[in-house]
């Protein structure tokens, strides 16, 4: 092979390695993406770090909510940072995904199971986009985008009531002793009110 061959065959090869390598890192470090205005739905999210479920929990006036199943999902790479600081970092996007309970299926005899998914509920942290840190959005079943939700429909709840930062901490069992022990927990005690 003439030396010129042998260069460009080695470039080529960096190339395909520094391609895979921002390709798997895409896929383990998950940001919030934007078109526009909009937010992206985070398609993959079912791969993140499950944190928590909610089961008929109502805080809101709405009763439509009260018998879901709420679950909860962060990428690892914040999930990771939450263990070793008791805080989000910067970037951070949460997903709240509803899905309507079931009792009647197969063998099942009682208690009840979760079933189709209602929608998406997301929230990021991202200081340098959004003067209040945190913003929150809605996705439908066939939404790829969705704009930020106005402030008093998610953000003031979350200001007020949240545990740590914006997040519901005080639901989550395995999240609750760590934000404990580096002291970033905040107590909430009173029914949440908007
Ligand atoms: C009245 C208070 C209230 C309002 C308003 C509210 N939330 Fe929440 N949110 C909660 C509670 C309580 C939880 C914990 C639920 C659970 O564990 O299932 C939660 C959890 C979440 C989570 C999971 C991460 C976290 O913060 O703990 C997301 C994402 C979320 N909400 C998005 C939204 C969006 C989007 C809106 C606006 C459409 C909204 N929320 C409006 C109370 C509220």
């Amino acid at each position: 092979m003439k030396p010129a061959i042998v260069v460009a065959a080695a470039l080529l090869l960096c190339l395909a390695v520094a391609c895979a390598m921002a390709s798997d890192e895409a896929r383990s470090d998950p940001q919030p993406q934007y078109s526009g205005d909009k937010l992206v739905r985070p398609e993959r999210y079912r791969e993140w770090i499950y944190v928590s479920t909610g089961l008929g929990m109502n805080y809101t006036p709405d009763p439509g909510m009260a018998d879901q199943f709420t679950n909860v999902f962060v990428p690892q790479w914040a999930y990771r940072q939450f263990l070793s600081s008791g805080k989000w970092p910067d970037k951070t996007c949460l997903v709240l995904e509803d899905r309507n309970q079931q009792s009647k299926g197969s063998i099942n005899r009682g208690g009840r199971f979760q079933a189709d998914l209602i929608g998406l509920g997301v929230e990021v942290k991202d200081q340098t986009r959004f003067a209040d840190k945190w913003a929150y959005f809605n996705f439908g079943n066939d939404d790829k985008t969705a704009a930020a939700n106005p402030k008093q429909a998610c953000w003031v709840c979350h200001e007020n009531n949240a545990a740590v930062e914006h997040t519901f901490v005080q639901f989550y069992p395995t999240l609750k002793p760590i934000a404990q022990q580096f002291g970033t927990y905040h107590e909430h005690g009173a029914p949440a009110t908007q």
